[in-house]
């Protein structure tokens, strides 16, 4: 017999407490996602698929573009790629698609689309909405277990568990030649445990308990934010024949 599955969440709880976070950046998720086609198109070539620079050609993320752009604004950044890329062929793409463009850079660098659209006059610091981009690193593991019957459980389902560790730390630097020394721009992280166990409570019905603790840090600031999250979920499953 075939059966159409539906999901429906019933219930959550949900306690949370804010960490510390960059503001949003001047552009939308939307002119982020077809600026990366059209970076494609126009800058890969010269400055890297992950822009990351090569020959003549700087890297447009990460730390060295940070350095360079970090204390200056927007609209600095979208009028030099307007009047001079495509390398020799400055104004030669859309208005459009520069901002598109840009957009995309700020968020390979780590910044975080907001509502506002950028139109290439934001004098926001782009140190201040993005801060290079983050390396990241996870863990995960997942099984599924019995309630031991020995300890008396008469449950017979299946609890599938996950644990899950996530670390992320960016840090930015800026090498001072004339002094030569080297001082911290930004250091910050975030570092999250979290446990998932889920249990078939019958044929239709599924009972969720989520648990983690997030650890936000700035190093620069000495500032550190803790926060528990715990929430349970009963999903139930409707099943019925296709028509
Ligand atoms: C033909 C190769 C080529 C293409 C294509 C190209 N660039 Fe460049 N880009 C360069 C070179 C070379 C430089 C360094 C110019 C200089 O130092 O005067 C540069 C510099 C830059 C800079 C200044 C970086 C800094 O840190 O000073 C930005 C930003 C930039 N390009 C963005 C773009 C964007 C966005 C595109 C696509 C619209 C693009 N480039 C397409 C070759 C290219």
């Amino acid at each position: 017999m075939k059966k159409l599955l539906a999901t429906s969440v019933l219930a959550a709880a949900l306690v949370s407490v804010a960490a510390i976070a960059l503001e949003d950046g001047p552009f939308t998720a939307e002119q982020a996602r077809s600026g990366a086609a059209l970076y494609g198109a126009n800058c890969a070539g010269c400055h890297g698929a992950r822009l990351q620079g090569a020959g003549e050609a700087p890297p447009l993320a990460g730390i060295s573009f940070m350095a360079a752009w970090g204390n200056r604004s927007v609209d600095e950044l979208y009028n030099l790629v307007k009047a001079s890329m495509p390398y020799g062929n400055g104004n030669s793409l859309d208005v459009d698609s520069y901002r598109k463009i840009v957009a995309y850079v700020l968020l390979a660098n780590g910044a975080k689309p907001g509502n506002a659209a950028l139109a290439g006059s934001e004098a926001v610091k782009i140190g201040s909405v993005a801060d290079g981009k983050a390396e990241e690193m996870s863990v995960d593991v997942g099984r599924a277990f019995r309630f031991p019957k020995s300890l008396g459980f008469t449950v017979d389902n299946d609890i599938r568990a996950r644990i899950g560790w996530q670390q992320t730390r960016s840090s930015t630097f800026i090498n001072d030649l004339a002094r030569g020394g080297s001082s911290r721009l930004s250091d910050i992280g975030r570092s999250s445990v979290s446990m998932n166990a889920d249990t078939d409570l019958s044929e239709t019905v599924i009972f969720t308990l989520q648990g983690s603790r997030v650890i936000t840090y700035d190093n620069n600031f000495n500032r550190r934010a803790t926060q528990y999250v715990l929430s349970t979920v009963f999903q139930v499953q409707f099943f019925g024949e296709p028509k």
